[in-house]
């Protein structure tokens, strides 16, 4: 593990071949404690999954920056749309020009197309996205995050 931000405590850790971790602790006080998390596979065609809350961008961005050039990411993939997962979706737009939302059908259909500053790659249920030597397989889950 890499703490790649001091201030905040941000950290990358690998936890697998090309899949990194990266983690952003939150104290909320009197003993209460949460974490912001994304993954990150790094590959022929990245893929940065969830981005954390907007204001974290400079975070995670810094996490990426200490494994690969941020400017590479292909894909930002979402589970759903929230602060924690797409906060800055625009802002990984903004600086990797090559990289598109990845969504559920129903995310593009209902959100993903309309906040996105570039259309979405909807995926189907069990569709496959080919990364190089990683693949990510879509699943659907309806009840996903907060059934
Ligand atoms: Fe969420």
């Amino acid at each position: 593990m890499t703490v790649t931000n001091q201030e905040s405590c941000t950290n990358i850790h690998k936890i697998a071949d090309g899949i990194y971790r990266i983690n952003t602790p939150v104290d909320l006080g009197e003993g209460n404690k949460f974490s912001f998390n994304q993954y990150l596979v790094r590959d022929d065609e990245p893929l940065l999954f969830h981005t954390g809350l907007r204001k974290m961008f400079p975070l995670v961005k810094e996490a990426v920056a200490s494994v690969m050039l941020v400017e590479k990411i292909r894909y930002v993939a979402i589970s759903h749309v929230e602060a924690d997962g797409c906060g800055s979706l625009n802002e990984w737009l903004a600086v990797a020009p090559q990289a598109e939302p990845v969504c559920s059908v129903v995310a593009a259909m209902v959100s993903v197309q309309d906040i996105a500053d570039r259309p979405p790659r909807a995926l189907a249920d069990g569709e496959v996205l080919s990364l190089g030597s990683h693949s990510l397989q879509w699943h659907d889950t309806p009840h996903l995050p907060h059934g």
